[in-house]
């Protein structure tokens, strides 16, 4: 997959790439990217990228000319445009599953009142909002966003590691431990320590129930669960009612 991202504070974006698994997935070439500074493209003396809004108000509206010409210079026409924005369409897992299809990706990082509306009718596929609350940045909706993406590609993770996380069964990830197995008066659960791979598998079902059920409820009621979970949900029902 290939990412451009164009931002007026390339800093932001660039250490993310280069640490950690997206550094590894950049080495072994999962992953490219080209950072655009859009200032670079802004004609007139001061390199003006911003100006106030038409109609009045508060804040600063980014020009449209400075992001049209960085957008021409990396073929944008032929690539999906993301333009993270609290306004967009929320962001879920089954949405970073379908962009980790595309071949390209572009961002564009807002860091004002807005985005001139010309650029998003022109250019802008995905308008995305991360969560309902306002960020400073676009660039840390960007990372956010493409953090989810990448990490879906062949090769970047193993598979076995993404099939047991939150949101891939639609439960929430179940608790888990590692050594010593008695830390500051607590203890790991003696089914781990048991060996016996059926009763931790139910231990596991179980304690993802418990856990979507206290901490994302509207999770739960959409989630769609297989026998073995719909039958541990009943049992813990029942628990419940005691
Ligand atoms: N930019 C500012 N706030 C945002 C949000 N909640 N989601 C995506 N981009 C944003």
């Amino acid at each position: 997959m290939h990412i451009d991202i164009l931002t007026l504070f390339p800093p932001m974006v660039e250490s993310f790439f280069t640490s950690s698994i997206m550094s590894r997935a950049v080495e072994r070439k999962l992953v490219s990217y080209n950072i655009v500074n859009f200032r670079d493209f802004a004609s007139d003396r001061h390199r003006t990228c911003d100006d106030v809004p038409y109609g009045g108000g508060a804040g600063m509206v980014l020009k449209p000319e400075p992001l049209y010409a960085a957008l021409e210079s990396i073929g944008a026409g032929d690539k999906r445009v993301i333009f993270p924005s609290p306004s967009g369409k929320l962001f879920t897992q089954s949405y970073a599953e379908e962009l980790s299809r595309e071949e390209n990706l572009v961002f564009i990082c807002g860091h004002y009142e807005g985005l001139d509306q010309r650029v998003i009718d022109t250019y802008v596929d995905d308008e995305i909002s991360i969560g309902d609350y306002v960020l400073s940045s676009g660039e840390s909706a960007t990372t956010v966003i493409i953090d989810a993406i990448y990490r879906l590609l062949d090769g970047v993770i193993n598979s076995e590691s993404l099939a047991d996380e939150s949101f891939s069964s639609s439960l929430l990830e179940y608790p888990q431990y590692t050594r010593p197995e008695r830390y500051c008066t607590k203890s790991v659960p003696d089914v781990l320590l048991s060996g016996h791979h059926e009763r931790i598998a139910t231990w596991r079902v179980f304690r993802k129930l418990e856990k979507t059920m206290l901490s994302r409820p509207e999770v739960l009621a959409q989630a769609s669960l297989d026998l073995e979970e719909r039958r541990r949900l009943i049992d813990l029902i029942n628990e419940i009612k005691g």
